[in-house]
């Protein structure tokens, strides 16, 4: 694009804080999600710690992972807390119905998921089972990992833990429109009013209560949630996914795409914007303090599974239009981080939009790893409202706006700028003014590569990475960066 860019950083109007628990991650009992992603065993050849695989969890502990979802998804809703605890090999064998209708050992519970949390250096937030269990299972559950002491503290110290664990965040069923239970909102609305009242917290701590929320655009979800159960909630949900190719059922391939494969994902994935705006202003009529968070709790690319793999495992390679999805959802969110203060990408090793990808010993991160990894200074910093005149890059009857954009000052007290140019082709050179910021030079990092299909497997695992980045300059006041075609580019102030 021959026409600068021009955006402008309004430094001097500092906005809410960006949330770390934006970078939630979902980890469920799906396909090798949990077993071989995570979980080996302690006997395994592969080098673990009390099970999990040392090399997965280092380049989790890397992205400072805030909090891990578990156990589901739609594998919550039939989960039942005590076939996942005691001795492993006394645990029953289930059928995962969901999931490719493979077995589930119950070898990964709340034992071993609580570890999970202390190697990652994550907080927890678990899935109630709203759908086939009831308020008392619920109840005891929080009790078993939560009670000082009493019956099922005890009982949690004879399967090896003494100390109570602390469980922030707790969500009251999932999906209760879909796989939760079929429900209609007025139904949900009263049953999570119920759940909610029996997730009680010890004294002295808390524990949010989030609960299931809306699938993409059903606003009349929110509303009647908001109407009749907000009282009792501290966040509501919202799911939404990238589906190119004409929506459900996902259809598109991971890797075999044009342009118009990416342009269409792109496209879908704004959206995100316009469903956070009307979510959060259904939210505002009846919480106009933003008491109730948004959660948007799963998103992500959602593509037809890569091909040899289990039915039903949800295995999908990742490539640059990921790392580009990502990016764009990030920004999103930093543009309503006043309402929107935890989202979880779906999901966290070789399910769906994973960090990383795992086969027996191996593993690879992929691209959307990298850009968490290149916004993490976004964790907790302040948001910095940030408007960008972007040109919108057209293919076929897909729209996208060429360039994205967020900015934050990090809990190190330098401001960080993260821009991406979705355009496939061309560079778009972005001016950025810097009123009110003392800054004499920028330092960054990009991540891009040869082509837009471009992705890491475990022959070529450096194919796309990110690199030091010398496209971007301030001079009198002025950032002036140029950003290669399908670039994401992250910056630091100086
Ligand atoms: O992330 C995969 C599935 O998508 C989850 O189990 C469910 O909540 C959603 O429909």
């Amino acid at each position: 694009n021959d026409e600068p860019v021009t955006a402008e950083i309004h430094a001097d109007k500092p906005g809410p804080v960006y949330d770390k628990r934006i970078f939630t991650q979902f980890a469920e009992h799906l396909g090798n999600g949990i077993y071989g992603g995570l979980w080996v065993g302690k006997n395994s050849k592969i080098p673990n710690t009390n099970g999990f695989r040392n090399d997965v969890v280092s380049a989790l502990r890397e992205l400072s992972v805030p909090v891990i979802r578990w156990p589901g998804g739609c594998f919550a809703d039939e989960y039942h807390w005590r076939e996942g605890i005691g001795p492993q090999n006394k645990r029953p064998v289930k059928v995962n119905t969901h999931w490719g209708g493979v077995t589930e050992p119950n070898t990964v519970g709340t034992h071993e998921y609580f570890e999970l949390l202390r190697q990652v250096g994550a907080e927890a937030y678990i899935s109630g089972n709203v759908g086939d269990g009831s308020p008392r299972e619920m109840a005891e559950w929080v009790e078993y990992m939560t009670a000082p002491a009493g019956t099922l503290a005890d009982e949690r110290a004879k399967n090896g833990h003494k100390k109570p664990w602390k469980v922030p965040y707790f969500g009251i069923g999932n999906e209760l429109w879909g796989c939760g239970g079929n429900m209609r909102p007025e139904y949900a609305a009263d049953v999570t009013r119920r759940y909610a009242t029996f997730v009680k917290a010890p004294a002295g701590t808390h524990i949010l209560k989030v609960a299931s929320g809306a699938n993409v655009d059903d606003y009349n979800w929110t509303e009647t949630m908001m109407k009749v159960a907000a009282p009792v909630l501290d966040g509501l949900s919202l799911h939404y996914y990238t589906l190119p190719d004409g929506g459900w059922p996902p259809k598109a391939d991971p890797i075999h795409f044009d342009e118009t494969g990416w342009a269409d994902a792109l496209h879908q994935t704004w959206r995100m914007d316009e469903l956070i705006t009307k979510h959060s202003a259904i939210m505002d009529k009846y919480d106009p303090k933003k008491r109730v968070f948004l959660a948007v709790d799963e998103w992500g690319a959602w593509y037809a599974q890569d091909p040899g793999t289990h039915p039903g495992f949800l295995r999908q390679q990742n490539t640059l239009r990921d790392a580009m999805i990502a990016a764009i959802n990030l920004d999103i969110f930093a543009k309503h981080a006043d309402r929107v203060k935890m989202t979880a990408i779906a999901q966290m090793v070789n399910v769906l939009q994973a960090m990383i990808l795992t086969d027996g010993s191996k593993m690879v991160l992929t691209p959307t790893y990298y850009v968490f990894d290149m916004y993490k200074p976004w964790q907790d910093a302040t948001v910095l409202p940030i408007d960008i005149d972007t040109p919108i890059y057209v293919k076929g009857k897909y729209t996208v706006p060429a360039v994205s954009g967020s900015a934050v000052k990090g809990k190190d007290g330098k401001i960080h700028i993260g821009l991406s140019n979705a355009d496939p082709e061309q560079a778009n050179t972005v001016t950025v003014s810097l009123d009110g910021v003392a800054a004499s030079g920028v330092t960054g990092r990009i991540l891009t590569a040869p082509a837009i299909t471009s992705h890491n497997t475990f022959a070529n695992p450096d194919a796309v990475k990110p690199a030091a980045f010398s496209g971007a300059q301030v001079k009198d006041g002025k950032l002036t960066v140029t950003l290669p075609a399908k670039s994401v580019v992250v910056l630091e102030l100086q």
